[in-house]
């Protein structure tokens, strides 16, 4: 081989090495990345300057990039403060330069290309949304060494998948005040989503101001609710950040909170109150009145002045149809206009909705369930119940976006979400439909969280669903996901979220200051339970407290993952020699197990002097079964002896035992103890 044909092998190896390495920092992995030479030093000379057409949110991006890279590298930038009609810095080592200003809207040009080179590192982009995608890439891209910080020399192009990429926010079924809201939208900004769907209205609240009708919120939100002020600062916030906000107002359905002051609007004339209870409930709007339609008329046209939107969220799910059942009046309607289910009276009531949205300019945005062939075709469709309705919805060809397997209240692990692809090949369809399919969005139903828990079942998980919706869809590496998932929450703490920093406070607060590490090594292993079984394990209510352990655990449990995945690890290499990287695999689970089980003593004691705690004694007694079990079964494989049959089933059995939920919350390590008793076999 030649010389030159090895150094173009070692170049390659090189080149992808790299590679890896710059996909070890990004998320969501962008679509390409080329290597460069060297690295471009960061220090206290530090500049940009911004050029080209671009819209004045821009330079409010760049100078919250500057402050965010003093603030993440403690160097002193020296630069003023970046705004429009500054004086260009004479040397510049950021230059931004955008073609086009760009509009906020559904497909909106979103790719840029960053070049970084030892000396100069580049930003260009077609529109400023481009810009400010870029700007987070570069953020994301600063590593450092002991010589100090610094960005590797790369060249990243990157465009989105798909052009909706959104996340669902309830502030309804437990409020959320507007700085909830704003750091959320920082953190969608840093993974590049772009749609923040407000989901206003509900059985148990209402929470938008109103003027045209003012005991929609007066009464329907119980003093709880965001002004029409607040709604445009929300707005402005989100649209500087390239997020287009798009509000829902859920109806028929879902609707009791509008009856507590318009009870002339519901099907059953009764009085309401706000609902405090969670599920599908019976109150309805009555779509046979024409009164209905002109109070819905003109509540969303006053919506439609207030959301600049091009889109706006009509719900339209989980009608049970009892009240329409059980109306003479209703079923009258029905067969004087010849028409045969509630299905297509709830269509008859969306074509009247989608009328009214259409004259103020909007496309109706609905659930699953508002499709049906009297419905035209440009409105969207979300899909909340499967694929399969992702695909009818494309098949009938309706614009569609999908939540199926995005539902991060359900508490499932984020590798769940990642791998769950809007364009699987089993859908079958064809690159027309497939054109269709817009993109999909996260939702975060408030039932169970509240302003001080909601951050930390947002995130970090949400970033791995902002990477299947943004980067290609053959990224779908589970390890590097959660590897770099684990590096961006920290990152995500900058904007003020509480994912991280709620969970010692709020173990503190159940210890009252002592004990909090004990308590800790038992949280940091467990998890809420799954799928909504909170609310067949306990009298849920929208006043109960949502302040206690399970509410402090966090979904994905990292520890527990390690745990599970050391012990796959181990026992997959397990004959053969003792070598070294096995040998430290058994003494790193030997001493985790044993640091485990020795805390059990104190964390009784923390237990009983803490009756908020006392529901998860039973836990923490399954915890320490479960380690003794674990290093009883670590020493029968380390000497490669079978365990006796009668031990083997009782350790299974204490497993079974340990699978119980207690306090709502379960332990995540039972998988990878169950599989060391196995192994032990
Ligand atoms: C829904 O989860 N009912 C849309």
């Amino acid at each position: 081989m030649s010389k030159r044909i090895v150094n173009l092998i070692g170049l390659a190896l090189i080149s992808s090495l790299l590679s890896i390495h710059t996909h070890a920092q990004l998320m969501p992995v962008p679509y390409s990345t080329e290597p460069g030479i060297g690295k471009f030093q960061i220090n206290a000379g530090f500049s940009v300057s911004v050029a080209g057409n671009v819209s004045e949110f821009v330079y409010d991006r760049a100078d919250d990039f500057l402050r965010r890279l003093n603030g993440r590298t403690g160097i002193f930038i020296g630069q003023e403060r970046i705004r429009k009609g500054m004086s260009q810095p004479a040397t510049v080592s950021l230059k931004i330069f955008s073609k086009e200003a760009g509009e906020l809207a559904l497909g909106m040009n979103e790719s840029y290309e960053l070049r970084i080179t030892p000396d100069l590192i580049s930003l260009n982009a077609v529109s400023s949304y481009g810009i400010i995608r870029g700007l987070e890439t570069l953020l994301q891209l600063l590593e450092a060494d002991p010589e100090g910080y610094f960005f590797n020399a790369v060249t990243v192009k990157d465009k989105p998948r798909f052009p909706w990429r959104g996340l669902l926010i309830d502030p309804a079924r437990h409020w959320l005040p507007v700085d909830v809201i704003l750091r959320n939208i920082d953190g969608m900004a840093a993974l590049k989503m772009n749609v923040l769907h407000l989901h206003l209205t509900e059985d148990q609240g209402f929470r938008i101001e109103s003027k045209a009708y003012p005991k929609l919120h007066e009464l329907g939100g119980e003093g709880d609710y965001y002004s029409q002020e607040q709604i445009k600062e929300i707005i402005r916030y989100a649209a500087d950040r390239g997020i287009r906000v798009v509000p829902e107002f859920d109806i028929p359905g879902h609707a009791t909170s509008w009856l507590v002051g318009y009870p002339e609007l519901a099907t059953v004339q009764q009085e309401y109150s706000i609902e405090r209870e969670w599920g599908i409930m019976n109150p309805v709007l009555d779509p046979t009145k024409e009164r209905t339609y002109e109070f819905l008329d003109t509540f969303l046209t006053e919506m439609a002045g207030l959301f600049p939107d091009a889109y706006m969220h009509i719900g339209g799910d989980e009608n049970n149809g009892k009240h329409w059942n059980q109306s003479a009046h209703i079923t009258k309607f029905k067969e004087e206009n010849n028409i045969k289910d509630n299905h297509e009276l709830q269509a008859l009531f969306n074509k009247r909705l989608h009328k009214i949205l259409s004259k103020n300019g909007k496309m109706m945005v609905g659930w699953d369930e508002i499709q049906h062939p009297d419905i035209p075709k440009n409105i969207v469709i979300q899909s909340w119940r499967g694929q399969k309705g992702l695909a009818a919805a494309a098949k009938a060809g309706y614009p569609v976006m999908l939540s199926n397997g995005y539902y991060i209240d359900l508490i499932q692990p984020a590798s769940f979400h990642y791998l769950n692809d809007p364009l699987p090949d089993e859908l079958g369809l064809t690159s027309e439909e497939k054109k269709l399919v817009l993109g999909g969005e996260a939702t975060m139903w408030g039932e169970q969280v509240t302003a001080e828990t909601i951050d930390s079942r947002i995130w970090p998980r949400t970033a791995a669903i902002a990477e299947r919706l943004w980067s290609p869809a053959d990224v779908r590496d589970i390890a590097s996901m959660y590897e770099r998932m684990g590096k961006i929450s920290i990152q995500l703490e900058e904007h003020g979220l509480t994912h991280e920093k709620n969970y010692d406070m709020m173990l503190r607060r159940l210890c009252a200051g002592k004990g909090v590490d004990e308590l800790r090594i038992l949280a940091d292993v467990a998890e809420p339970v799954k799928r909504y079984r909170r609310n067949a394990l306990s009298d849920v209510n929208a006043l109960m407290p949502y302040t206690r352990f399970v509410d402090a655990t966090r979904p994905d449990a990292q520890k527990a993952r390690e745990f599970n995945y050391m012990v796959n690890h181990w026992l997959k290499d397990r004959d053969g020699s003792q070598n070294d990287s096995k040998k430290n695999n058994y003494k790193a689970l030997f001493q985790q197990l044993n640091h485990w089980y020795s805390n059990n003593n104190q964390l009784f004691n923390v237990i009983d002097q803490n009756p908020i705690i006392h529901e998860i004694r039973p836990l923490a007694e399954n915890m320490r079964k479960m380690t003794f079990i674990g290093l009883q079964a670590l020493e029968y494989i380390k000497n490669q002896s079978k365990a006796p049959e009668a031990w083997i089933s009782f350790a299974l059995g204490i497993c079974d035992e340990a699978r119980k939920p207690y306090g709502e919350t379960e332990l995540m390590i039972v998988e990878g103890i169950a599989e060391l008793i196995n192994a032990c076999k």
